[in-house]
């Protein structure tokens, strides 16, 4: 099956070899479609709500959130749209910061930057403590009765750790702990579900959608001790001199005009990864994996990082910097990353490189598109290809 074809930036960038699906992921026809159907067909808002369209619009609003929120065992009101797991994250740790003000706080080393530093910015007032963890068993060794939030990665965009969520979440949910699931990473590859964690962030944007695009998923118990760090139009009853009354659903956490095109097709994306299936997407994955994983390890000078399996690859090549590598490559049509890829938390830790070069498979990738990146890095003309 050539996956390729459903994604015109193949088509439009002839030859392009891209490996940084953790960044951002191409987008299928149909998605992309999408976009225009809204704005050409439906381009009302849901407050002109008592029209022909304005109600269609409601609707298909409605069914959105349906799709998307059952896609990771969601109701519809845990279900809150946003702009991408950047935003999720901050507006969860926001709320939560209001009404958690002591304790201990478990993060990983391996967070990305959006699921550390929201922490210290809205918690910096109050009195909590944060830990770092490295995996699993260490998380669950530093869980204490003074623990009151663990967040983490159910994949990391950078090693692949493998938490064991459902093992996190038994523990924390009997000793009344909030578990947060940064999901950004994990949507594209594997199940992601409400019932091992209390919160889901994600972004459409990684899951063949659309960008500014995502998901916050709040446990319906949890959401209703939570008040909006947003406000103005939409959530509001009435206003009686300097006070207000706020709805009582979703539309208390969502003020302000959606983006409607967006959420039409974030649905569509939901529906095409839906269509293809885990099962298959793994599968292909790993087999590239597999096969990359035992190219790259015969590349001459080249430090791999990551084990064999792993989806994301992180690797260096002696005494270049990564960041020349990335250029290299980059300017031959393959698209790699450089850096830490915003989880600066790792490099405190002994054994790890300040900066690495890394690859990210997605199900479109085939193995002429690893074969093509060995053989730029087998020829390793680092300052001589402008
Ligand atoms: C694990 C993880 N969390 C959070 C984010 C932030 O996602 P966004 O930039 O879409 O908000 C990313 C982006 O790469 C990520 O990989």
């Amino acid at each position: 099956m050539n996956y390729k074809k459903m994604f015109p930036m193949f088509k439009n960038n002839k030859g392009i070899v891209y490996l940084d699906n953790s960044a951002l992921t191409f987008k299928p026809y149909e998605v992309i479609e999408e976009g225009n159907n809204f704005y050409e067909k439906y381009s009302i808002s849901t407050r002109t709500s008592d029209s022909i369209l304005g109600i269609e619009v409601a609707k298909k609003i409605i069914d959105s959130r349906k799709i998307i929120g059952n896609f990771i065992d969601a109701k519809l009101n845990e279900t809150l749209f946003t702009s991408g797991t950047t935003e999720s994250l901050n507006l969860a740790i926001s709320m939560l910061s209001k009404i958690i003000y002591d304790g201990e706080i478990i993060l990983t080393y391996f967070n990305h930057n959006s699921n550390i530093i929201p922490f210290f910015e809205q918690f910096k007032n109050n009195n909590c403590k944060f830990i770092f963890a490295l995996d699993t068993n260490d998380i669950i060794s530093k869980i204490t009765n003074k623990t009151k939030i663990i967040s983490l990665s159910q994949i990391t965009n950078n090693f692949n750790i493998n938490f064991d969520l459902k093992k996190i979440y038994e523990i924390a949910s009997k000793k009344n702990i909030i578990l947060i699931n940064d999901a950004a990473q994990a949507i594209s590859h594997e199940k992601v579900t409400l019932k091992n964690s209390d919160i889901i962030a994600f972004s459409s944007n990684k899951i063949f959608g659309p960008t500014g695009m995502g998901i916050l998923a709040i446990k319906e118990n949890l959401l209703e001790k939570l008040s909006p760090q947003k406000w103005g139009g939409g959530q509001v009853i009435n206003v009686k001199g300097c006070n207000w009354t706020s709805k009582n659903d979703i539309q208390k956490f969502e003020p302000g005009t959606l983006n409607f095109a967006g959420i039409f097709q974030f649905k569509k994306a939901i529906e095409f990864i839906s269509n293809i299936g885990y099962e298959t997407i793994n599968k292909i994955e790993m087999e590239l994996a597999n096969y990359a994983y035992e190219k790259l390890i015969k590349v001459k000078d080249l430090q791999l990082a990551s084990k064999k399996g792993d989806k994301i690859i992180m690797f260096n090549i002696k005494n270049i910097s990564s960041q020349d590598v990335a250029s290299y490559l980059g300017h031959n049509n393959i698209y790699v990353r450089s850096g830490v890829f915003c989880a600066h938390s790792f490099t405190n830790l002994k054994g790890y490189d300040k900066s690495y070069v890394r690859l990210s498979l997605s199900f479109y990738n085939t193995k002429t598109d690893i074969n093509k990146l060995v053989k730029y890095l087998k020829k390793g003309e680092y300052f001589d290809f402008l």
